[in-house]
């Protein structure tokens, strides 16, 4: 099956250029102008710019949290990435106590098999480190898993000694971790003194993880790597104090990935405040923050410190929500976002002449793809990568609502937020998946292994 994607305007991260792209069995075939195949079908695509398929490398679907799981599973979340111009996620397998990392691994297998619209790998997360964990790592990176998730809080929290041991049994073998970093606890002693003044609404939940905890725990993560001699992933980065942080220790040389979230970028804390416990839908760890903190991002972001700009997307309903009416720790955190993400950053990030389209780019597709093992094979327009291609309509104009958002999740966090720009047409290894805005194709993602950082 053959494809000519004629006269749109291609964008790379060295620039932007009107062009054809051919597709050809799943691949790229050959970028160039006025490209000949008498024998493909052709895709009008002036107007419109051309993308590599983005890719979002950090989402939770069918996540089991705090009693519940998340909104979205692998159908609905994927549904709506593609939707949204994603078309590859790394979700995060999660080993369970008990567990062994194979197994943890095939839990999540099971749930994306054959219901993932996106093609799709996996982060592991490690809850449990064992000396029988420790003999795994190297038959899962072997296995094209080759990234690997630690958290400093939450009850599968790691103390320092096994964030140090697992950096230092992955660096011979490659692998890469990146890490949720917040002080677990200065978060119970402020949650606890948070609750001794009363509060037990959604407006406690930033009180209770103040950028303090986030920065420290930064801080303390570098240092661990610093001695362990390996590079290291901050994730969902929300502060300033945090980037201060990176800054130091890449000015002394360390090598340090960052990524930030739309939510981190967009939104702010003045939401936890909102009335009729509404507040609850912003619920996610880290917490927003304050205006400052929201620039300093977008500065860095547009800096190139930081790398990569993925969602974080765990979604959950009202209902779900509700679980913490009285109780703001039990307010289940994360919200939704993969469908937004291309959209809210064209829109506040290109459009607001912040970023340049290559840097959106960069930023939401070759890094990620570097950063976790992908590139080349996806992440850029380049004769011989998938042929996974967004025709982006950098005209279109709407309002996101959850009235027509495709996540299970029955609100939305940028409700009434004014976009541009839309994903119109969605190729996926070569087979149009998305036209004219609709899924035609649903569940046809494949399951990918990967190779090493190539950041
Ligand atoms: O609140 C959030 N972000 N939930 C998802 C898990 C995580 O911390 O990344
Ligand atoms: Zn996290
Ligand atoms: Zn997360």
């Amino acid at each position: 099956m053959k494809t000519l994607i004629r006269g749109g305007t291609l964008v790379w991260e060295s620039g932007e250029q009107t062009a054809d792209l051919l597709l050809e069995n799943g691949r790229i075939a050959a970028v160039g102008e006025w490209l000949d195949a008498p024998d493909a079908e052709v895709v009008d695509a002036a107007g419109k710019l051309v993308l590599p398929g983005l890719i979002d490398a950090h989402t939770h679907m069918d996540l089991p949290v705090a009693g519940t799981v998340t909104a979205d599973d692998f159908a609905t979340g994927t549904r709506a990435a593609i939707l949204g111009g994603t078309t590859c996620l790394v979700d995060f397998a999660t080993q369970d106590f008990g567990e062994t990392l194979a197994e943890g691994l095939s839990h999540w297998q099971a749930k994306a098999a054959g219901r993932s619209s996106c093609d799709y790998a996996f982060h592991l997360a490690i809850s449990e480190w064992r000396p029988d964990v420790r003999d795994e790592l190297a038959e899962t990176v072997r296995n094209g898993v080759t990234s690997f998730k630690l958290y400093m809080t939450y009850a599968n929290q790691v103390t320092d000694r096994e964030i140090f041991e697992v950096l230092s049994a992955l660096k011979p073998l490659g692998g890469i971790v990146g890490v949720h970093c917040e002080n677990s606890g200065l978060i119970d002693a402020c949650t606890a003194s948070v609750k001794a003044r009363g509060v037990t609404g959604p407006e406690g939940h930033p009180l209770s993880r103040p950028d303090e905890a986030e920065a420290e725990a930064i801080h303390r993560l570098l240092a661990i790597a610093r001695l362990a001699d390996v590079p290291v992933v901050v994730v969902h980065l929300s502060t300033r104090k945090g980037l201060e942080e990176i800054r130091r220790a890449r000015a002394a040389g360390q090598k340090v990935y960052v990524e930030t979230c739309p939510q981190y970028l967009l939104l702010e804390e003045g939401r936890y405040a909102l009335p009729d416990f509404e507040g609850a839908r912003y619920v996610c760890s880290p917490p927003l923050r304050t205006g400052a903190d929201r620039a300093a991002l977008w500065q860095a972001l547009a800096a190139g410190e930081i790398d990569t700009v993925s969602t974080d997307h765990c979604s959950f309903t009202l209902a779900q929500k509700d679980a913490g009416r009285g109780d703001f720790t039990k307010i289940p955190g994360g919200m939704p976002g993969v469908e937004e993400r291309v959209r809210l950053l064209y829109t506040y990030g290109v459009c607001a002449g912040r970023l340049t389209m290559p840097q959106l780019v960069r930023h939401l597709a070759a890094n990620p793809a570097r950063l976790y093992g992908l590139y080349p094979r996806k992440g850029v327009l380049a004769p011989g990568s998938d042929a996974d291609v967004v025709l982006w309509d950098p005209d279109a104009e709407d309002v996101i609502s959850a009235r027509t958002h495709h996540s299970a999740a029955d609100y939305e966090p940028y409700e009434g937020v004014a976009v541009r720009g839309r994903a119109e047409t969605v190729f996926l290894r070569g087979t149009r998946v998305v036209d004219r805005g609709e899924l035609i194709a649903p569940n046809t993602g494949i399951y990918l292994t990967r190779g090493r950082c190539s950041l």
